[in-house]
């Protein structure tokens, strides 16, 4: 018998199947040979949130969550965040491969040619009210983006998918920040695309009346750091959701939006607007106790910044970001949240409850912390998150593109609703117990 293989006995039958295992998988699919009778469906698998379903083979982003490490491209996330830009880990992400400094500097003037957005947008993010949240006008600004490019619904040319790359990268941030000043009632700054990535996003963001703002360059690095350490994360809630409307041959500004969509929610990249929220919640060291108690008193709240499906070990990016954080304070002044961040971290380590779980700081427990000194409004993390998201989503689905074996997202349920029952006049009915 090969030793790749899965013996499976069905005892409903007696029958014996061999199922082949490639990467450690088995195929769904392969399941549903085994059938109670000649009627059956077939055997499926029931698995609510992917918990242990892999569905696709990617090249970009390889997490251990045991080991606590990162890689893009094979390369270790540390190495990228010490010695690497963003742009060119956006590089990396899509084309994958490090480039030479002739094709970087070609893929640089590139991107930051392509920064402006059409006037019509400003108008656009001028009908949202003053208050609304900056990811709720960020991810419709990325939709409505979509009808300005005809072009971008030409998804099975590799050139034209290439170059909406580009200038998806390039505009997101701009939109971001045209959404910012318009909450601040701030005219928009417009790009300079002389500085440089992240550079450009603090002016755009931050120029006041002064004629050339010069982004710090400790927090332009920081924000970079920052930026490179949220490029990509495999396949998870916000991915899974870009490739999921990709499958549909979208075009990928509209799937970028709903990928932005999913990252909103405080589970995924609403985190780290959470865990300030939570912070300043909490107030001082002396109520951290009390906070643990209600975490782990099991009625539904949570410790926002720690835990995470597949790290059940230091998130490698939240050390970084910790780091990062003091390099920022020298210049911006210390974020007194930080203290309480650290007691909270050392107070849950200790904690069997966490301990037991393998919940540790994830990568947005320390991100906001920075983002509020340098800055940023709390609503705005999410936005934070989701431009350096963006070569991520952009490569994850160019890779879906590609791949020969993938097919519209269509996942299978277990019915458990109503037999068939006769449709009964609106008179004629009696009340039944409501049910969801
Ligand atoms: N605080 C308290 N308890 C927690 C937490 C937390 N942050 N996270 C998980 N748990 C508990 C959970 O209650 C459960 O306990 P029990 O076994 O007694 O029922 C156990 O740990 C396993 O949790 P789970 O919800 O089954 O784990 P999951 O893999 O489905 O969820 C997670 C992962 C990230 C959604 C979750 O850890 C969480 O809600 N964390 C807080 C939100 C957060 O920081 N999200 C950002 C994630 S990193 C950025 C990104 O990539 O999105």
């Amino acid at each position: 018998m090969s030793r790749d293989t899965l013996t499976i006995t069905d005892n409903r039958t007696g029958q014996t199947y061999e199922l082949p295992i490639e990467h450690g998988t088995i195929r769904a699919t392969d399941l549903r040979k085994i059938k109670a009778d000649a009627e059956d469906f077939g055997l499926m698998t029931y698995d609510p949130g992917f918990m242990n379903t892999a569905a696709c083979k990617s090249r970009i982003t390889y997490i251990d969550g045991d080991a606590g490490i990162l890689r893009y491209r094979g390369y270790p996330i540390e190495q990228l965040a010490e010695r690497s830009s963003f742009l060119e880990v956006a590089y990396l992400l899509w084309y994958g491969t490090l480039p030479t400094e002739s094709q970087f500097r070609e893929f640089t003037a590139r991107v930051m040619a392509n920064t402006l957005v059409h006037e019509q947008t400003k108008r656009f993010i001028s009908s949202f009210r003053h208050d609304a949240h900056a990811m709720g006008v960020f991810l419709s600004t990325a939709a409505a983006l979509s009808t300005f490019f005809k072009d971008v619904k030409n998804i099975a040319d590799a050139k034209n998918r290439e170059e909406h790359f580009i200038k998806i990268v390039a505009k997101v941030p701009t939109i971001a920040a045209f959404c910012f000043r318009h909450s601040t009632g701030m005219p928009v700054a417009y790009p300079n695309p002389e500085l440089s990535y992240t550079g450009n996003y603090l002016h755009m963001m931050f120029k006041g009346p002064e004629l050339n703002y010069k982004p710090n360059p400790v927090l332009e690095r920081a924000l970079d750091i920052l930026f490179i350490l949220h490029a990509d994360h495999e396949q998870n809630c916000s991915t899974t959701t870009m490739r999921g409307i990709g499958s549909s041959h979208c075009d990928p500004f509209t799937a970028l939006a709903g990928a932005a969509a999913a990252l909103y929610g405080p589970l995924h990249g609403g985190a780290n607007e959470a865990v300030l929220r939570m912070l300043n919640e909490i107030g001082s060291k002396d109520r951290i106790p009390q906070f643990i108690k209600e975490v782990k008193s099991g009625e539904g709240k949570r410790l926002m910044g720690f835990g995470h499906r597949v790290y059940k070990n230091y998130d490698p990016r939240a050390r970084i970001i910790k780091r990062t954080a003091e390099e920022v304070f020298e210049v911006t002044g210390r974020n007194p949240l930080i203290d309480i961040a650290i007691e909270l971290e050392r107070i849950a380590l200790q904690d069997d409850y966490f301990v037991s779980r393998k919940l540790y700081p994830n990568v947005d427990f320390y991100s906001g912390i920075i983002y509020e000194a340098m800055g940023f409004p709390v609503e705005f993390f999410p936005v934070l998150f989701a431009i350096p998201r963006t070569p991520g989503w952009l490569s994850q689905w160019e890779e879906q593109v590609l791949d020969p074996e993938q097919k519209i997202v269509r996942p299978r349920q277990i019915y458990l609703g109503e037999d068939v029952r006769d449709y009964v006049p609106i008179e004629e009915r009696s009340a039944e117990p409501v049910h969801g």
